[in-house]
């Protein structure tokens, strides 16, 4: 069921687990999430970035996938579509194409700017029972060249744009997109907690979930997080598993080289991968 992502949040976050975004990509992806969903009994969130908008042949494509695929696949957990990293026009585009949800970025403007685009989007969202996730604190990533810790939102910028009605707020708490680097000085409990302290039962978004420890997960679920972005270990464990059918020459054996039988491998490695973020983040049987 296609749902905005608001009631699932704010359930998540009564109730102290977390919901998973995952990303697609393709139609594999989207399929193999949707079925783990169903299968865990749990909330879901896809999040669809511009660039893999612009790769699956546009927004209206990608609603009339899910839409086709919630159907044809019985699937009745709660589902939403979710422009991951929107720009403003971004977000125009997605809501006429029939988004449920949407991230705007405002990040990287100045705050008064964040505010202004925020407020305006927060008007658009509330007519149409879309929900509407902010950002404060910019959360960097390996092709920013960002190595280290990333950045640490101010708590009381939080507020101010948590205040101005959104669904969800992702702040920087030194977390990154990709692969953690080595030298990684892992999250920021005291700018969560003081965020969490200033808004209240607002849920808190996580990005760059994939390589975070399981203990730091939990301790942010317990600080406020409910919403927590999975990406690159879904890429990850699809092309260890695709490299491995190849290496093995299995492609070569027989009509290995049928893409229904390629992609296989990567596609049950999702499949895994989803499955065990759902349990860690307590998400398995709450739809
Ligand atoms: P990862 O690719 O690091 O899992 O991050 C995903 C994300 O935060 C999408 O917004």
């Amino acid at each position: 069921m296609l749902v905005s992502a608001k009631e699932m949040l704010q359930k998540a976050k009564a109730g102290h687990y977390a919901v998973g975004q995952f990303n697609i990509n393709n139609l594999e992806w989207t399929k193999c999430i949707l079925l783990t969903a169903q299968e865990c009994n749990s909330p879901v969130i896809l999040g669809v970035s511009e660039g893999a908008g612009k790769y699956m042949c546009g927004y209206k494509t990608i609603v009339g996938m899910v839409n086709g695929m919630l159907e044809e696949l019985n699937i009745t957990v709660p589902v939403a579509i979710h422009l991951d990293h929107g720009s403003y026009e971004g977000c125009l585009k997605c809501i006429e194409a029939g988004f449920s949800s949407i991230m705007f970025d405002g990040s990287h403007y100045p705050i008064e700017e964040n505010v202004a685009k925020t407020s305006e989007l927060v008007k658009i969202c509330a007519e149409k029972g879309m929900s509407l996730e902010a950002e404060v604190g910019a959360i960097g990533g390996e092709e920013d060249g960002v190595t280290g810790k990333g950045e640490c939102a101010d708590p009381n910028e939080c507020k101010a744009i948590a205040d101005l009605g959104v669904d969800m707020l992702a702040a920087g708490i030194g977390n990154i997109h990709g692969k953690y680097p080595e030298n990684w000085a892992g999250l920021s409990f005291e700018t969560l907690d003081a965020i969490q302290q200033l808004t209240g039962d607002m849920p808190l978004v996580l990005h760059g979930g994939s390589g975070i420890p399981e203990e730091m997960i939990k301790e942010a679920i317990d600080l406020g997080v409910a919403k927590i972005n999975v990406n690159t270990e879904c890429q990850l464990s699809f092309a260890a598993a695709t490299r491995e059918y190849i290496e093995a020459g299995k492609d070569l054996q027989g009509k290995g080289y049928d893409p229904r039988k390629l992609l296989a491998p990567g596609c049950e490695a999702i499949k895994a991968t989803v499955k065990e973020k759902m349990e860690l983040f307590g998400s398995i049987n709450k739809a």
